[in-house]
């Protein structure tokens, strides 16, 4: 959003009072708040639920054509024209240099895997469709895993704690909680299942662009990090290992990022606002 847009809507439309007089409470306490500039404001909110909305179609209509043989420029072709067919644009094409519009990732690659008539899906594989839509400049982020034909009980355990991992990080992002009880959260239920948590990459602030401050850690610790304000909007998206959390990124295209050990990974995401009440999950 431009400076100008920004600041129109920071007059109309200023933090609540008793927001602003918290955020200083605790920050001459000592802990982190968020810049006010990542506080977003109802017009900016609205703008966000529309483009979470196209969101959640997107990764619908993904679901539908799922299946043995297909291949993953086919998930990126779908992607591409429900996207545009509904007024939107499609986040990852061209963002530093990544090459499609959405990140298809199988298996043991973690994320960002890069779609291409090469790439079939096999059966009994799980798939991450990553999608990122911007609706008139405003970004929602959100993946969801898929499993194509039969797939083992052991992937599907993966699937299902991963997506649970998401939903137990979701509940602890409670207004004035902070980003570590997120963390926490998250790793406390994945080493409960035997799996690892990935510390290399994780959530992010998201609306006004696509990457905005906090990174938010799957990984953490009660009560540290940055305090979670109202208005505030994230991802949460844990990337978890049946086996170690060590990763490496794939030397030729420099995006995919695979387990070290080539363990099945998983994960599932969501775009959140932290509300005085709780949260709202807007890509719904
Ligand atoms: N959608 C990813 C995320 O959740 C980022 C993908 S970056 C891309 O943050 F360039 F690969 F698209
Ligand atoms: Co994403
Ligand atoms: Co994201």
């Amino acid at each position: 959003m431009d400076i100008e847009l920004w600041k129109k809507i920071d007059e109309e439309e200023p933090i609540p009072a008793h927001i602003q007089e918290k955020m200083a409470e605790l920050k001459a306490k000592g802990k982190i708040l968020p810049e006010e500039k990542y506080i977003k404001r109802p017009t900016m909110i609205e703008g966000m639920r529309k483009a979470g909305k196209i969101n959640t179609a997107v990764l619908d209509e993904v679901g539908k054509y799922i299946h043995v043989g297909m291949n993953t420029q086919e998930i990126d072709d779908i992607v591409s024209k429900f996207t545009k067919e509904h007024g939107a644009i499609c986040a990852p094409l061209h963002y530093d240099g990544f090459p499609k519009s959405v990140c298809t990732s199988i298996n043991e690659e973690v994320c960002h895997g890069i779609p291409t008539r090469l790439k079939k899906l096999h059966d009994g594989d799980i798939i991450n469709v990553d999608c990122t839509t911007i609706l008139d400049g405003y970004y929602a982020d959100a993946s969801r895993m898929f499993y194509v034909g039969n797939v083992s009980e052991e992937r599907k355990r993966l699937v299902e704690e991963t997506k649970k991992c998401l939903e137990l990080g979701i509940a602890a992002a409670q207004p004035w909680n902070t980003i570590g009880d997120i963390g926490y959260a998250i790793n406390n239920h994945a080493r409960s299942c035997g799996y690892s948590v990935v510390v290399d990459l994780g959530g992010h602030g998201v609306g006004l662009e696509f990457h905005e401050d906090p990174f938010v850690s799957h990984v953490g610790r009660k009560g540290e990090g940055m305090v979670l304000v109202p208005g505030m909007t994230i991802t949460i998206e844990p990337m978890i290992n049946a086996g170690r959390a060590s990763v490496v990124i794939d030397p030729i295209n420099d995006w995919t990022i695979y387990t070290k050990d080539k363990s099945d990974s998983a994960q599932w995401e969501h775009t959140i606002l932290i509300t005085e009440e709780g949260n709202e999950i807007i890509t719904y």
